[in-house]
Formats: structure tokens, C-alpha cells, sequence
């Protein structure tokens, strides 16, 4: 039934919900706590939209309402995004949604980043591709350069989250997933989260980095079901390749790496990261 009254939102809506939705029924059984990190908050919109969704949607034992006794499980809703813009709308998003004091909000204003310090921004125009200086994007015409604080992630998940709560990590960090995921990754990081909304920016990535960041994609999913202890419930992993920044982008050796893989040509010499001559 709440799938039903879900379907017209979602058909018209993003990939998001395929995980989203499967989170909050978890969430949503008695006395159960979920966590949804929200990393590359931009506006506030995923985040709110959940928080808005409990009652909406019908998850009866998340709902905050005025009428009834306080919820019987809850959530902890914790955003990141360094762009000062959004700042007022993200520092207020609990009040905003009319979240009860049941579930919990906490907002950092920072890039997060494989370290605690302070680095360089891009801000452009649509703010949803702004990002880090550090991951190497070519500058466009119009983007703004600011100071941004960052925040060591891998630490502040691994001191911050509980193994025993459910774990949902939305993470779209403009192309910072290739270097920021396997950061986590090798820190154990991603071991504690039990649902995915990985967004991917194949696009922005420098051409020469573009073979390993392919491969990077495909492993992703089998690297934690393999390198992590198992989830009581088992993991769900949703990665989106939005169209338009993963279709058509060129991907130099891959040609020449599958067709020596189907018994044609010669070994290629993969490009390597760093490497100018590729
Ligand atoms: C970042 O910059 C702020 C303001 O300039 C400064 O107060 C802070 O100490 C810096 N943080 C780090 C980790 O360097
Ligand atoms: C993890 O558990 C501790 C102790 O119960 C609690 O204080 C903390 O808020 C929990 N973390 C999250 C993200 O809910
Ligand atoms: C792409 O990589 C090459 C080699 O590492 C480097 O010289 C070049 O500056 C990079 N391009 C951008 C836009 O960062």
C-alpha cells in the first residue's frame, strides 16, 4: 500500500528512493533507530523531503504528529555540505520539516574530505556541481574560488556511527567519490552502513583517471560485500550513473584493454594516474 502511494512521486523523482524506501520500512519496525548521512547535502532537498515523507508516506511508528503519542523508533538525520548558500536552509531543516524531539538533526558545514583541514572550492554556477579543488576538475568559465573547511570522514563515521543502528549513506560528492570512497573504504569506513545512494560523476574526471575510475564503479559494490563484515539484513548498494555526466564520456584504453581481453592486439599499457602521456 505504501508502495502504491509512493509510485507517482517516484516515477517522477530520482533513483534515490530505490534505497531510501527500503531504509525507512527498516527504520520504521519498533524501536528501531536509523541514520541517514547525507554527504553533499546541497539544499537540504533529500534530507527534508525524507523528513517531510515519515507521515506522508505512512511509516507510522517514525511519524511526528501533534495528535499522537511520540513515535516508537526514530532517526538521527546528519548533513554535510560546505557551500555557505545553503547554510540557513541546512542549519534549520529539523524546525522546518516539523520533526518531534524523537528524531535527532546535525548539520556540518564542511566539505567532507580524507582529512581535517581547510582547501580550495569551486563554486559554480549550479551549485550541485561545485566541488573540491583537490580532486583536479578543470576550471570553467564563471566558477568562483572560495575557502571551504573539511572534515576527515572516515574518523567522524567511524567515532560517530553505531554498528547496531541501521545505516543509510547518501553520497554525492561531485566527483570527490573516486578519491574520498577509497579513503573509506580501506579505513573501514563504509563497513557500518547497511544502504547506498552512490552518485557517480564519470564526466569530471580527468581523462588519464578515467580507466581507473571505471573500474572503481564496477568493483565498488563487490569491494564491501567482500571486504566488510556481513549486515544483519545484508547490504542493498545503489549506484546511479546519472546520463548525463557517465554516458558518452570517453574512456581512453578501454577499447584497447577489451579487445586484448578477447584474445586481439597487444597488452595495453593502462594509463596510469599522474601520467601526462596517456
Ligand atoms: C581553517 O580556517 C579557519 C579560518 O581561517 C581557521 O580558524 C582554522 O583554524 C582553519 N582550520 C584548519 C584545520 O586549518
Ligand atoms: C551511537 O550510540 C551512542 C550511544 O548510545 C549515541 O550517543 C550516538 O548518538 C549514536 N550515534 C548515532 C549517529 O545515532
Ligand atoms: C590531468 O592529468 C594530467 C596528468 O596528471 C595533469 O597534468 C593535468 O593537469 C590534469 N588535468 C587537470 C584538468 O587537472
Amino acid at each position: 500500500m505504501r508502495r502504491l502511494l509512493l509510485l507517482g512521486w517516484l516515477t517522477a523523482s530520482v533513483s534515490k528512493w530505490h534505497t531510501i524506501v527500503p531504509f525507512l520500512e527498516a527504520a520504521n519496525k519498533p524501536g528501531s533507530h536509523g541514520v541517514m548521512l547525507d554527504v553533499g547535502a546541497n539544499d537540504g532537498g533529500s534530507t527534508l523531503s525524507v523528513m517531510k515523507g515519515l507521515c506522508k508516506w505512512s511509516f507510522a511508528n517514525l511519524c511526528c504528529s501533534k495528535k499522537a503519542p511520540p513515535p516508537v523508533s526514530s532517526l538521527t538525520f546528519i548533513t554535510f555540505e560546505p557551500q555557505p548558500k545553503f547554510r540557513s536552509n541546512l542549519v534549520d531543516l529539523h524546525a522546518a520539516s516539523g520533526l518531534c524531539d524523537t528524531h535527532k538533526y546535525e548539520f556540518y558545514p564542511a566539505a567532507a574530505w580524507s582529512e581535517t583541514t581547510n582547501l580550495s572550492f569551486v563554486e559554480r554556477r549550479d551549485s550541485r556541481a561545485s566541488l573540491l579543488e583537490a580532486v583536479k576538475v578543470s576550471r570553467k568559465h564563471g566558477d568562483r574560488m572560495t575557502q571551504v573547511p573539511t572534515l576527515d570522514l572516515a574518523s567522524f563515521i567511524n567515532k560517530k556511527l553505531n554498528w547496531t543502528d541501521l545505516n543509510f549513506l547518501k553520497f554525492d560528492v561531485e566527483v570527490a567519490e573516486y578519491s574520498l570512497l577509497p579513503n573509506l573504504l580501506t579505513r573501514g569506513a563504509l563497513c557500518p552502513f547497511d544502504y547506498f545512494f552512490v552518485e557517480w560523476h564519470l564526466l569530471f574526471v580527468n581523462e588519464s583517471q578515467r580507466l581507473e575510475a571505471v573500474a572503481l564503479r564496477l568493483a565498488f559494490d563487490s569491494l564491501i560485500e567482500k571486504g566488510c563484515p556481513p549486515r544483519p539484513r545484508g547490504r542493498r548498494v545503489f549506484e546511479h550513473d546519472e546520463t548525463e555526466n557517465n554516458k558518452l564520456v570517453k574512456v581512453p584504453g578501454l577499447t584497447e584493454r577489451a579487445r586484448w581481453q578477447n584474445g586481439h592486439g597487444y597488452m595495453p599499457t593502462a594509463p596510469k594516474s599522474g601520467d601526462s602521456k596517456a
